[in-house]
């Protein structure tokens, strides 16, 4: 865009429409309210902290209609997408059908994240360095292709499985299990018909976020998450229990050879095969002893990498999903806080199993008054004059510092005045990772 044409934008207010209901929506209709142009924002549906920020309505995010609906109805301006399922469903295409603007990748691009076989079919075509992997649609093949590696393997169904579609099997009976299961039994429905059989990678994970606009894109700050329930990596995996950002495993050298490697062959192989990917991407790498490999492709933002990324965010979130709905990117900067940030989230009772919602929450007025902390709500509703619990990750609270140490001696300080029945949370976030998960150990 030109500077006048900057200059034009500038001026104009938007209305948003966030889609979602948990803690990244928090946290980026959070960031979009501190524009001097955001006008109004409304959430769908929303949780209790979005509604502090506007306005909630109850559209369910995969309510494609509805939410075009309401966008048309309310000359929403600017509409932006938090979770997976709706880009995967093609809700991008029918906005723009609809004349709305609305920020993520249409249908087509998505597939990058809503098909492993797909996005490794683009991999292999840009020699992007990925696990060494065949993909199946016949459980025969697939399980005569696991006795020729070496276990442990890892087994993924292709389509969207809420974080629940990988498996690691350490032998040929957990691979012939799962298998089985996905291909043959229908655990995943649809998205487990057709899977990926990878090679097992070792080393530590780093989340990367871009703003990609065809064949430009621009890095936003790194993150490393911590997905299993309990300290020192160990329980169930969940949606992620927490964060840091920067990673501590990211590099200069890293930095080099993600953009020679994997980014600029991405964008422009994407374009050579028709394929116009507009939005956020967030490739999930494994740092191994041999460089990043790239696990999966996600096309939107991170839960809870955005608690982390947003707080640290010092441009203006509009201008920046502007520009790359626009394909200007090449004419903003992404300015930073340079002290980490470290996030916490606070997990209900029981959760990633079973677990009861309805249990008031205590303490979040007081730490809304602490300095440099945020607390975004994930699973959380008002009931009358009171803030319950909702979901299974109920909130993420986020602390900046001047060091990690400082960030996350914050956090804490804060998630302890925080209470809830059964409320649980991990107490190692942003801890570096022991010597044994490291790469080339
Ligand atoms: N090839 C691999 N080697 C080792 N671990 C893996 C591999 N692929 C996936 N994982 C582990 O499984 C997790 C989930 O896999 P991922 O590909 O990110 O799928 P999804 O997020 O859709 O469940 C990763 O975060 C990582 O911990
Ligand atoms: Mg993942």
């Amino acid at each position: 865009m030109s500077q006048s044409g900057q200059l034009y934008a500038s001026a104009i207010l938007v209305k948003i429409l966030v889609v979602g209901s948990g803690g990244r929506e928090h946290a980026l209709a959070w960031k979009l309210s501190q524009s001097p142009r955001a006008e109004r924002i409304f959430c769908a549906p929303g949780n209790a902290g979005t509604e502090q920020l506007g306005e909630n309505v109850p559209i369910a995010a995969n309510d494609l209609a509805g939410l075009v609906r309401f966008a048309r109805d309310q000359r929403i301006d600017l509409t932006v997408v938090g979770p997976d399922d709706p880009l995967a469903a093609g809700v991008v295409d029918l906005f723009e059908g609809a004349g709305r603007r609305i920020f993520g990748p249409n249908k087509s691009a998505a597939r990058l994240e809503s098909s492993k076989i797909f996005a490794k079919e683009i991999m292999r075509k840009c020699h992007i360095p990925t696990a060494l992997a065949g993909s199946f649609s016949e459980s025969d093949d697939a399980r005569s292709f696991c006795e020729r590696l070496q276990f442990p393997i890892v087994i993924k169904a292709d389509g969207l499985a809420l974080g629940k579609g990988v498996i690691i099997a350490q032998d040929c009976d957990e691979a012939a299990t799962a298998i089985r299961e996905m291909m043959n039994e229908g655990k995943f429905g649809e998205a487990g018909r057709r899977i990926v059989v990878e090679e097992f990678l070792r080393g530590s994970e780093c989340s990367v976020h871009a703003l990609v606009s065809g064949g430009t894109y621009q890095m936003l700050a790194t993150a490393r998450d911590h997905k299993r329930a309990l300290d020192g990596d160990k329980g169930p995996n969940t949606g992620g229990m927490g964060a840091v950002s920067p990673a501590d495993n990211w590099t200069a050298d890293a930095q080099e050879a993600f953009d020679r490697d994997i980014m600029r062959p991405l964008v422009q192989g994407l374009m050579r095969c028709g394929v116009a990917f507009s939005g956020l991407l967030f490739p999930g790498l494994m740092m191994t002893a041999e460089g990043a490999r790239v696990l999966e492709f996600n096309c939107r933002f991170g839960d809870p990498e955005t608690q982390t990324l947003m707080p640290r965010l010092k441009s203006d979130l509009i201008e920046l999903i502007e520009a790359t709905i626009d394909g200007a990117l090449e004419d903003v900067t992404i300015e930073w806080d340079q002290r980490p940030a470290v996030t916490v989230v606070l997990a209900s009772g029981g959760y990633p199993g079973p677990y009861e919602g309805g249990k008031p929450i205590a303490g979040l007025d007081e730490c809304a008054q602490l300095d440099g902390v945020h607390v975004f709500h994930a699973g959380t509703r008002r009931e009358n004059d009171r803030i319950v619990t909702a979901g299974g990750r109920v909130l993420a609270v986020t602390a900046l510092g001047d060091n990690v140490q400082l960030a996350r001696e914050r956090a804490y300080d804060a998630v302890s005045r925080i209470h809830f029945e059964g409320c649980h949370y991990r107490r190692d976030i942003a801890v570096p990772p022991v010597a044994g998960n490291i790469a080339g150990h």
